[in-house]
């Protein structure tokens, strides 16, 4: 469903919904898709479309070839740092500033754009790709690991005392979540009233589970998407375009609400 109907029944949800936690975000690739970072999932540009994920986003992957996994890396890091955040995330850091403490925003997205549009507080479900961690625990505290010279294959820099590797602080396929993140998302998912999934298949959990969790605990879902998605049936509303184009005319500023 689409149209200035559907966009101004949302809008008096999100109206209703001013209270404190009474809205969460949840963002998927489609988000930053108009900034120019690939989704993973479209059937021509996605990054799983082109690239294998069990070879470049899972742990056996890395350690069977942590050089080229590295590169791969290092590559998505250099699009995430030249693109800019586009209208729908500065739409919603600006609804944040002028609600505080009404919007919870949770993103599946390891860019940092919602903060670099100014969002005042991000939950990362599945890290971040701009930040390294070690692929092993530091086997040799209280001595902590540490990071030796940019090795001459390109691949990922080695501790100069036991030669555990840094990789990319985001979450792999079979890896869990960071446990206090999604805690915290799905406690603001239970107590939100207007839980808003934008730009996202659906098809990776524990995340797509937030929205039936908002669902069962009384949330109005809405879906912003252009395309249908596996959690269309969890959504009251699913509403069909972009990111950049729904977002700014859902958020701005409304004289019953500002
Ligand atoms: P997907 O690539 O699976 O889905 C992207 C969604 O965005 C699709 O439903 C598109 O229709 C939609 N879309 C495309 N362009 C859009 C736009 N301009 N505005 C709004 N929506 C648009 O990406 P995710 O659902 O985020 O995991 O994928 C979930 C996880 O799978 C990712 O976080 C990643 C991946 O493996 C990790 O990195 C751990």
């Amino acid at each position: 469903m689409s149209g200035a109907g559907a966009l101004n029944e949302v809008r008096a949800w999100l109206a209703a919904a001013q209270q404190p936690g009474g809205v969460v975000v949840l963002t998927g690739a489609g988000m930053s898709a108009e900034s120019g970072i690939p989704t993973f999932r479209d059937a021509m540009h996605g990054l799983w479309s082109r690239f294998d994920p069990t070879a470049l986003a899972s742990e056996a992957g890395f350690r069977a070839d942590p050089a080229r996994v590295w590169q791969w890396y290092a590559e998505r890091r250099a699009g995430v740092r030249a693109a800019q955040p586009n209208a729908g995330h500065r739409a919603l850091a600006d609804f944040a500033r002028r609600h505080p403490g009404v919007l919870t925003l949770v993103t599946q997205n390891v860019d940092d754009l919602h903060a670099r549009a100014g969002q005042p507080e991000v939950l990362p479900l599945h890290g971040d790709i701009l930040q390294d961690r070690w692929l092993d625990p530091c086997p040799h505290p209280p001595q902590a690991c540490t990071p030796g010279p940019a090795p001459e294959d390109a691949g990922p820099p080695r501790c100069v005392i036991c030669g555990n590797r840094l990789r990319p602080g985001v979450v792999w396929f079979g890896e869990t979540l960071p446990p206090e993140v999604l805690r915290a998302a799905e406690d603001a998912v239970r107590r939100c009233r207007l839980l808003l999934v934008v730009g996202t298949s659906g098809a990776v959990w524990p995340a797509a589970g937030l929205a039936g969790l908002g669902r069962r605990a009384g949330a109005t879902v809405v879906v912003l998407n252009p395309q249908p998605s596996d959690i269309d049936g969890e959504a009251r509303l699913c509403l069909r375009g972009t990111a950049a184009q729904l977002l700014p005319p859902l958020l701005a500023e409304n004289p019953e609400m500002d």
